[in-house]
C-alpha cells in the first residue's frame, strides 16, 4: 500500500507505540481488501463499548493502549455502552457490570474520546457531508452515514475504528470508493409505510435480499420517509442482512443504481407477514425497550404524548443520546415519562445491556433492528408493534 511521509512515520513508531501499532492494524487490514492508498477521516466511532460484549479481554486490550499514550487525533465517539453512566442504579444494572463499564469508558475517555455513547451521531451535531470520508462502526449509523447523508465509511471494527481515530487515516476501500457504491437490488415499495415498525420491517425483509448488494428502493413517499424512519429501515437491513448503503428515489442524496440490477417488490402482505414473524410474543413485555437506533428529540416526544397522564404496567426505556436527553429534559419530555414510570436513558443500547442478568425475558420494541438482535444475543420473547400497540399490551 502506497504510504504518505506521515503515515510511514506513524509506521516507524515516530509517534509513539500507540500510533505504530495501530498504523499496523489499517496497513493490515488495508492488505486484506486490497486497498491502495489511505484516506484522512474526519470523525470516528468506536465500537464494542459494553463490558458485556468486550469482557475481561476487551478491558485489558484498552488499558495497554492507554498505557501506550494512544490519543485519538479526530473527532471521536462511542457506540453505546450498557448502561446509562448517571442513572444505572435507576435501571437496576447490577452493580458488578456498572463497575466493569464504568472502568471501560473511563479508559476511552483517557484517550480523549467524546463521552457521547450513542448510535445516531448525526442527532448530536456530528453529520459529515456528502463524499466525506469518515470510520464509523455501529452498523445503523453506518447504514445512515452512507445513505442518508452520503458520506463514506467502510463498516468498521471496534479495533480498526480506534486505530482510524489514533492515525486519523483509514484504508481506502469498500464504501470508500465510488465503484462499491452502486446500487445492484431495486426494491419497489408497493404498500404505503408509516410508523417506525413499519420502517423496520421493511428492512428486516429487504436485509436478506440485499447483503452486499446495496439496495435502492422506490415508492416511499418523501413525507413519510423522514430522517428518523430512514434510520429505522436502514437499522432493520443492518441487522437482517448487514446492508450498509441504500438509495431511496427522491429522498436520498445519491441515487446510483447499475442498469439491469435485479427487482424484487414490497407488498402489503409482506409488510403483514415481516411485522408478524419479529412478533414473537402473546406474553405481556416486562420491559419497553424504544430508541433502537436511538431517539430523535421528535421521537422522544411521541413517545411523552402516549403515556401522558398514564401509569404504564411495564418498565419502559426509550434510549438516546446524552444530548438528545438534555433537550428532552429541558421540554418537559423526560418528567412525563418518568411519571409515567419509563426513563429516559442516555449511553445504552438494550442489546448490550445485561438484560438476563436483570431479569428480563420479554421485551417490547418497535425496532426491527432490535426486534431481530433481542432475540437473538438476548434470548428474548419479543413483542413488535408501534408505540401505541406495546405501550398497551
Ligand atoms: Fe443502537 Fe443498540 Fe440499536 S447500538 S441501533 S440501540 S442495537
Amino acid at each position: 500500500m502506497k504510504l504518505t511521509s506521515i503515515q510511514q512515520k506513524m509506521l516507524n513508531g515516530e509517534n509513539g507505540e500507540a500510533v505504530r501499532q495501530s498504523m499496523e492494524i489499517l496497513i493490515a487490514l488495508g492488505k486484506i481488501y486490497g486497498a491502495k492508498d489511505m484516506v484522512p477521516v474526519t470523525s470516528a466511532q468506536i465500537a464494542g463499548v459494553s463490558y458485556k460484549t468486550i469482557g475481561e479481554a476487551g478491558l485489558e486490550y484498552l488499558s495497554d493502549l492507554v498505557k501506550n499514550g494512544a490519543k485519538v487525533r479526530v473527532p471521536t465517539f462511542l457506540n453505546p455502552a450498557g448502561m446509562d453512566r448517571d442513572q444505572w442504579q435507576k435501571m437496576k444494572v447490577p452493580a458488578e457490570f456498572a463497575k466493569k463499564q464504568i472502568l471501560v469508558l473511563d479508559a476511552f475517555a483517557e484517550m480523549g474520546i467524546t463521552m457521547s455513547c450513542t448510535c445516531t451521531p448525526y442527532y448530536i451535531g456530528i453529520r459529515p457531508k456528502l463524499g466525506e470520508h469518515v470510520a464509523w462502526a455501529e452498523s445503523s449509523a453506518v447504514s445512515f452515514c452512507n445513505s442518508v447523508l452520503g458520506a463514506r465509511t467502510n463498516r468498521e471494527g471496534g479495533p480498526s475504528a480506534l486505530a482510524a481515530a489514533i492515525c486519523g487515516f483509514t484504508p481506502n476501500y469498500g464504501y470508500h470508493l465510488d465503484e462499491k457504491r452502486a446500487c445492484k437490488l431495486l426494491v419497489e415499495v408497493k404498500t404505503p409505510l408509516k410508523t417506525n415498525a413499519d420502517f423496520g420491517a421493511l428492512g428486516a425483509w429487504a436485509g436478506p435480499l440485499a447483503k452486499n448488494k446495496n439496495p435502492a428502493f422506490t415508492g416511499l413517499a418523501k413525507t413519510a420517509a423522514t430522517e428518523d424512519k430512514l434510520k429505522a429501515l436502514g437499522a432493520g437491513m443492518a441487522a437482517s442482512g448487514s446492508v450498509a448503503l441504500f438509495n431511496a428515489k427522491g429522498i436520498t442524496p445519491e441515487w446510483n443504481v447499475v442498469e439491469g440490477a435485479e427487482k424484487v417488490v414490497f407488498t402489503k402482505e409482506d409488510l403483514a407477514a415481516t411485522r408478524r414473524s419479529l412478533d414473537s410474543s402473546d406474553a405481556p413485555p416486562q420491559l419497553i425497550a424504544i430508541g433502537c437506533p436511538h431517539a430523535s428529540l421528535a421521537e422522544i416526544e411521541e413517545v411523552a404524548d402516549k403515556v401522558k397522564g398514564k401509569k404504564l404496567a411495564h418498565m419502559l426505556w426509550v434510549c438516546t443520546a446524552r444530548e438528545t436527553k438534555q433537550k428532552a429534559d429541558k421540554a418537559g419530555y423526560t418528567s412525563i415519562i418518568e411519571a409515567a414510570g419509563g426513563l429516559v436513558v442516555a449511553d445504552t443500547c438494550m442489546v448490550v445491556c445485561p438484560l438476563k442478568e436483570m431479569g428480563f425475558t420479554c421485551t417490547a420494541t418497535n425496532s426491527g433492528k432490535a426486534g431481530k438482535y433481542l432475540a437473538s444475543m438476548q434470548q428474548q420473547k419479543v413483542v413488535y408493534g408501534d408505540i401505541d400497540d406495546i405501550i398497551t399490551r
